[in-house]
């Protein structure tokens, strides 16, 4: 038997799933809902589109954009899920493909917590089932030493199963994907019998365009999946939407005292980010060298997260230039010769010259040795 979540208050715990974090959105949607939905799911497709994107309810209720970016990347990516064909979300690094696999999950099925984490050791008992091996040795193969795998267990219950980097799962384990997506049936020869899926059973896979290669997908399971492939964001003005979004969140869920005028030092992180990973500063004169990491979005969530830890413990509140530097140069110099290079000359040919960036620049060169 799989182990159900159990009702604690979200609020204390370190990270609610989506589903318990945005339960009242949840609810106040299906509320309003008079649309027609699919078998077997909570809400109906233009209702998931809305909490994903967000929106403001007729009873008032303000949904939180989840996602930001191409609205129709969103709606191909759900009609897919209403059809027989899976969903694979396809990107580079942070590129919020686990987290709108998540959302997507928590609005369809009411959980996201069906998740295979794919890995080079993920065995086919991850994909289909495996046994408790005291009661099989007992008990011989009965229903109750049989466990059931996240997947077995959306197909039995009618939801949404996900499964997290697809394609670093070894090949021959894949496989066994094809026929649960063809056949939507899983047989389980040692007690002669099988799991249907039931209406509302799909799966959502997320894949990492950077370990492409790795495990590539057959062209057998590759004909399962509809692909939506989730792109950065396109203007420096989105970035940083995102990224104040989501650090204004994780601040206030991490109980951070609240920092004030953060603006500024979010701009200048996403605009350092995004220069560096395009290899040319935003006004387009300066041709610059790209460090190996990524750079992405989700790492500048994380440098001003920890700024606003540093600033709030050991600073005097606001999120200063001091407090982000060290997380910078973390997040560039991954390795400590090439990128170190790198770094120092867009300090000194870039940031170095940039009219009100002196202080940033000080920072950067007292962490930087
Ligand atoms: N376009 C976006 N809209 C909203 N949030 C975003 C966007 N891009 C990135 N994020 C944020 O970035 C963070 C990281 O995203 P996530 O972990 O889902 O990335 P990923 O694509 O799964 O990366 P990886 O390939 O490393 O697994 C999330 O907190 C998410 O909110
Ligand atoms: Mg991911």
């Amino acid at each position: 038997m799989t182990t159900t979540t159990p009702a604690e208050p979200s609020s204390d715990l370190l990270r609610p799933h989506a589903e318990q974090a945005f339960a009242h959105e949840l609810a106040a949607l299906a509320a309003a809902d008079d649309r027609p939905r699919p078998p077997g799911w909570q809400l109906s497709p233009a209702a998931v589109v809305s909490y994903l994107l967000g929106g403001t309810l007729p009873d008032g209720t303000v949904v939180t954009p989840k996602y930001v970016g191409p609205r129709r990347l969103v709606e191909v990516a759900v009609a897919t899920l209403a059809t027989d064909r899976a969903l694979l979300l396809l990107g580079v690094p942070g590129t919020a493909k686990t987290w709108v696999s998540e959302h997507l999950a928590a609005a369809i099925s009411g959980t996201s917590a069906l998740v295979v984490q794919g890995t080079s050791g993920t065995g086919d008992d991850a994909l289909r089932y495996g046994w408790n091996y005291a009661r099989l040795l007992t008990e011989g193969p009965t229903p109750a030493a049989l466990v059931e795998s996240p997947v077995m267990s959306a197909m039995r219950t009618a939801r949404i199963a996900r499964i997290e980097e697809l394609t670093r799962i070894p090949s021959d384990v894949q496989d066994a994907l094809i026929s649960i997506l063809s056949e939507k049936s899983l047989p389980v020869p040692e007690l002669a019998t099988e799991v249907q899926a039931a209406k509302g059973f799909n799966v959502i896979a997320t894949a990492n365009d950077r370990d492409r290669g790795v495990n590539d997908l057959s062209s057998a399971l590759r004909r399962r999946f509809n692909t939506v492939v989730l792109p950065l964001p396109a203007t420096e003005d989105e970035e940083v939407e995102i990224v104040a979004r989501r650090v204004a969140q994780l601040g206030s869920s991490l109980e951070l005292p609240t920092a004030p005028a953060a603006a500024e030092e979010i701009r200048r992180v996403v605009t350092v980010f995004r220069e560096l990973r395009s290899g040319r500063t935003s006004d387009g004169r300066t041709q610059l060298k790209s460090p190996s990491g990524t750079l992405s979005t989700a790492e500048a969530i994380s440098v001003l997260t920890g700024g606003l830890a540093l600033a709030a413990h050991f600073g005097d509140g606001v999120l200063r230039s001091a407090d982000v530097a060290a997380g910078i140069l973390g997040a560039v110099v991954k390795d400590p010769v090439a990128d170190k290079a790198v770094w120092t000359e867009y300090l000194e040919a870039v940031v170095r010259e940039r009219s009100g960036w002196a202080d940033f620049y000080r920072a950067c060169r007292e962490v930087s040795g």
